[in-house]
């Protein structure tokens, strides 16, 4: 039986990943080079260092995927890559060099939506069943996405303003903890209680659209306030009340999108996939579905990494996709 391999490409940010999958389903190799620690003294990314770095990085990357999953160019059936959307000098870095070993190699070239790819992180545990649900929630983006069949996606809400993992490291950064600060606020809010009872904009809102920037400002005036009065507030509590009012909106509002389109399963992806409350909220909602299974993208392949866009660019190959070599990044790339 032929295999399936797909080199795949993510430099969307601050991670280079390169990745050889199998079959779409089967991690063979998964190469994540971070920057983090280069981006943190600047409490966020700074889009000139990232492409720098991933300079630096792509080509050790292709040849420890390779190594990894012990195949060479000969053995692949494609190359796929993130093309958008993200920074345009960190897409660029991706692009270029997929397009070089697709081309060098004659192998098809298949342009991959990073948030498709956070979707398909799913289907590295389980294959995803139709009609399907995602929730996407990153530093970028927030989203509700319907998917009535393979290869369709149709956003149904998303943020109008920060999105959930932004405000996550924008009031992280009030605390005085290091970007990315996520995952430690989640670690915080676990040993805190939500006392100061932050607003939820739009949760009662007709429609599936979120907004963080409101709830960011007023956790933001209640610390300096606290600072101006001389009063020290408790930090995990703080934490605690952030993500209480970030999972509520999430978790009602990702509940009414499956009462008006019911699906098979619920996909929870992204970065802020990560956190445990918000696992754990939506599991516990889930019970409600009987007919509807809920699929946590693994911890380890909640952030972003080219395993993912492997597993969407076999699905998208099987359906056509193809790029060439005018393919460009685009860093405002809608579905
Ligand atoms: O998907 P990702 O790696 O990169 C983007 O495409 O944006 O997401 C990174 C985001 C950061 O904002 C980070 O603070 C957040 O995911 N994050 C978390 C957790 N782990 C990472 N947010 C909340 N809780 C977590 N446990
Ligand atoms: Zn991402």
């Amino acid at each position: 039986l032929a295999r399936d391999l797909v080199l795949s490409f993510e430099t969307s940010c601050d991670e280079t990943s390169v990745a050889v999958i199998e079959n779409g389903e089967k991690i063979l190799s998964n190469i994540v080079a971070t920057q983090i620690k280069s981006h943190q003294r600047f409490g966020g990314v700074v889009p000139e260092v990232a492409s720098r770095h991933h300079i630096e990085q792509i080509t050790g990357c292709i040849e420890d995927a390779l190594s990894e999953a012990n195949v060479s160019y000969d053995d692949l059936t494609s190359v796929a890559v993130t093309y958008g959307p993200g920074l345009v000098g960190a897409l660029l870095i991706g692009v270029t060099a997929a397009k070089v070993v697709a081309w060098a190699h004659h192998l098809p070239l298949v342009p991959v939506n990073h948030l498709a790819g956070h979707i398909y992180g799913a289907r590295l545990v389980e294959p995803i069943e139709f009609p399907a649900m995602a929730l996407v929630v990153s530093g970028g983006h927030t989203e509700l996405v319907y998917m009535p069949e393979e290869g369709k996606f149709e956003i149904i809400g998303e943020t109008r303003d920060d999105a959930a993992g932004e405000a996550y490291d924008k009031i992280g950064r009030v605390l005085g903890i290091n970007y990315p600060a996520g995952k430690t606020v989640d670690e915080m809010a676990h040993r805190g209680k939500d006392t100061f009872h932050f607003p939820r904009a739009m949760d009662h809102d007709d429609n599936f659209d979120f907004s963080f920037s409101g709830l960011k400002s007023a956790f933001i005036n209640t610390v300096h306030h606290a600072d101006q009065v001389h009063e020290t507030l408790n930090k995990n509590d703080l934490a605690a009340s952030f993500q209480q009012a970030v999972i509520d909106v999430l978790a009602d509002k990702t509940v009414r999108a499956l009462h008006d389109y019911p699906v098979k399963q619920l996909i929870l992806g992204g970065g802020v996939a990560a956190n445990k409350g918000l696992r754990a909220r939506l599991t516990d909602e889930l019970e409600k579905f009987k007919n509807t299974s809920l699929e946590l993208v693994p911890l380890s392949l909640c952030g972003d990494n080219a395993a993912m866009i492997g597993a969407a660019g076999e699905m998208l190959y099987r359906h056509g996709v193809r790029g060439d070599a005018t393919l460009n990044a685009n860093p405002g790339l809608e579905f």
